[in-house]
């Protein structure tokens, strides 16, 4: 089976320098650099993975993009969850096809993405971001990556500790600049197993976040790390890490939801 690209989808085009070029298809434009251009029409219609000339000489690879891809180039208001701290939240945040999760705030929506690919249609994921603007921008994310916002997605305006009281899921996860406010009042509402996970950019945050897991009385398991991730130069004989490299991005915070004895939910 071939796989084309049709217009209105994404596309990435890769120089032989591994630059990367983010385009929507349409077939009014073309991609231009100061080393020529390439009309879309070229692309539009190609198989994924094809070699393209500029009209200045320049060879580019187009290939649909990676999630990850997207998300490093996608337009953006708030800051993302970078694809290096998405995986850990997937893995360690136990996300898997079939489960309800409530994610905030949606920020950019690079994670609500990410939080729907994992979940699938049999999922749900309900999202939920106090600013128009910025749900305003996670729906175009979503929208350019899916298609359409998928069936199985709710993205909502409102405050992150409403909803998760209300839906109560299984999995919550919250990058935000107060955590510990939203579990403070949601963490005992959740039912048993649940797992919770916070990103959190600095040292208070974390501290904060996980007094407040641990003081519930109704929470285990609380742990805190961070992830490096280090890009190595790798060619011919040089094989090193780079100069370079993001050095701080956010620190996870995860615990899981126990039920006590004498917890009210548990003979619910
Ligand atoms: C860093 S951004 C989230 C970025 C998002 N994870 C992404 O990958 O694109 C944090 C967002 O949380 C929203 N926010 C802060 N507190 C909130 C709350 N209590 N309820 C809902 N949204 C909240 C902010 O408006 C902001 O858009």
């Amino acid at each position: 089976m071939t796989d084309r690209f049709a217009a209105g989808e994404s596309c990435l085009l890769v120089d032989r320098q591994g630059r990367r070029f983010l385009l929507t298809l349409d077939p009014e434009r073309s991609f231009s650099t100061h080393a020529g251009t390439i009309p879309h029409t070229a692309i539009i219609g190609a198989e994924n993975g094809q070699m393209f000339e500029s009209t200045g000489g320049s060879r580019y690879v187009a290939v649909r993009p990676r999630l990850a891809d997207y998300i490093l180039k996608m337009k953006r208001g708030a800051q993302v969850v970078y694809p290096k701290d998405i995986g850990p939240i997937l893995v360690y945040g136990d996300i898997a096809p079939g489960m309800t999760v409530v994610e905030a705030g949606t920020g950019s929506g690079a994670l609500t993405t990410a939080l729907a690919r994992a979940v699938g249609p049999t999922g749900r994921i309900v999202s939920v971001e106090r600013r128009d603007d910025h749900h305003a921008t996670a729906t175009k994310t979503l929208e350019e990556w899916f298609g359409q916002v998928p069936d199985h997605v709710e993205l909502r305006v409102g405050e992150a500790a409403d909803v998760v009281a209300e839906v109560r899921p299984e999995r919550v996860v919250l990058d935000l600049p107060e955590p510990w406010a939203v579990f403070d009042e949601t963490v005992s509402l959740l039912p048993g197993g649940a797992v919770v996970v916070a990103y959190v950019p600095t040292v208070i945050q974390v501290q904060q976040t996980v007094e407040s897991l641990r003081s519930s009385g109704v929470c285990s398991d609380v742990t805190a790390f961070e992830v490096l991730h280090r890009e190595w130069h790798a060619h011919g004989r040089s094989i090193r890490p780079k100069h370079e490299m993001v050095a701080h991005t956010g620190f996870l915070v995860v615990g899981r939801r126990y039920l006590r004895l004498d917890d009210p939910d548990e003979e619910e």
